[in-house]
């Protein structure tokens, strides 16, 4: 009762009934999509360069996205606006991927505990984020994000930040010799707040 009519010798029934065929063919299929659909994404305009608008990120804004990773921001936060009405009412345009080219690593992420902060730049005054990352209570009475209100004394580290945008530069962030050059004065003396708060206020704005 076979129904083997591939006379040449390999037919679907020889790899049906064997384990070790079946995974070795479900693999290959597996790789072989999985290729097709992302290797293109790498050479494609569209995802690997910047859209009008975007440019490096100031100094003060840079030392300010460090400041964002090393508070773990992204562990509430969000900044992927999704191509869905719900999410574009809310918050603006959705999201593309030359928003975020200079982005090392992205802050797209899922969990959404706070807003997500993707288009957060120029919706509030600077004041008003002063007072909300001193004590979100302050403006928001029902928030359960933390305070930050040491950053407000605490001075960022200049020294440091010549050093990460070189770093940045090497993956593709095009900063100029100047510019490396004058980082460390650009922001000597600058809290750790004026940081952050040059960085949200920069968020979102090629794209509104
Ligand atoms: C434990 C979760 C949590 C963490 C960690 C957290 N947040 Fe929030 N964040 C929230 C919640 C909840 C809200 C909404 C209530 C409010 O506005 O305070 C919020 C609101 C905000 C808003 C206002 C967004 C808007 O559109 O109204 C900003 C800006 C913000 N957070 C920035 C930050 C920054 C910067 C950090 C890191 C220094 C941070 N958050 C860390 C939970 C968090």
């Amino acid at each position: 009762m076979s129904n083997n009519n591939n006379a040449g010798g390999f037919s679907h029934e020889r790899i049906e009934t064997s384990n070790f065929l079946m995974i070795v063919m479900i693999l290959l299929v597996l790789a072989v999509g999985g290729l097709v659909e992302i290797v293109p994404l790498f050479f494609q305009r569209s995802t690997t360069e910047p859209i009008e608008g975007v440019h490096p990120r100031t100094p003060l804004q840079q030392a300010g996205f460090d400041i964002y990773l090393r508070e773990g921001c992204y562990g509430c936060h969000s900044q992927m606006i999704r191509p869905f009405r719900s999410e574009t009412l809310r918050y603006g345009h959705y999201s593309v991927a030359g928003e975020s080219v200079y982005d090392h690593p992205f802050q797209w992420g899922s969990k959404r505990t706070g807003p997500d902060l993707a288009r957060v730049g120029g919706k509030y005054s600077d004041e008003w984020q002063r007072i909300h990352l001193n004590n979100p209570r302050d403006v928001v009475p029902e928030s359960n994000m933390p305070a930050y209100s040491w950053l407000a004394t605490s001075k960022v580290d200049a020294d440091a930040l010549p050093g990460h945008l070189k770093a940045l530069r090497s993956v593709g962030v095009p900063y100029t010799d100047a510019q490396i050059a004058s980082a460390a004065e650009e922001v000597r003396g600058k809290t750790e707040m004026e940081a952050l708060i040059a960085y949200l206020q920069g968020l979102g704005l090629a794209l509104k």
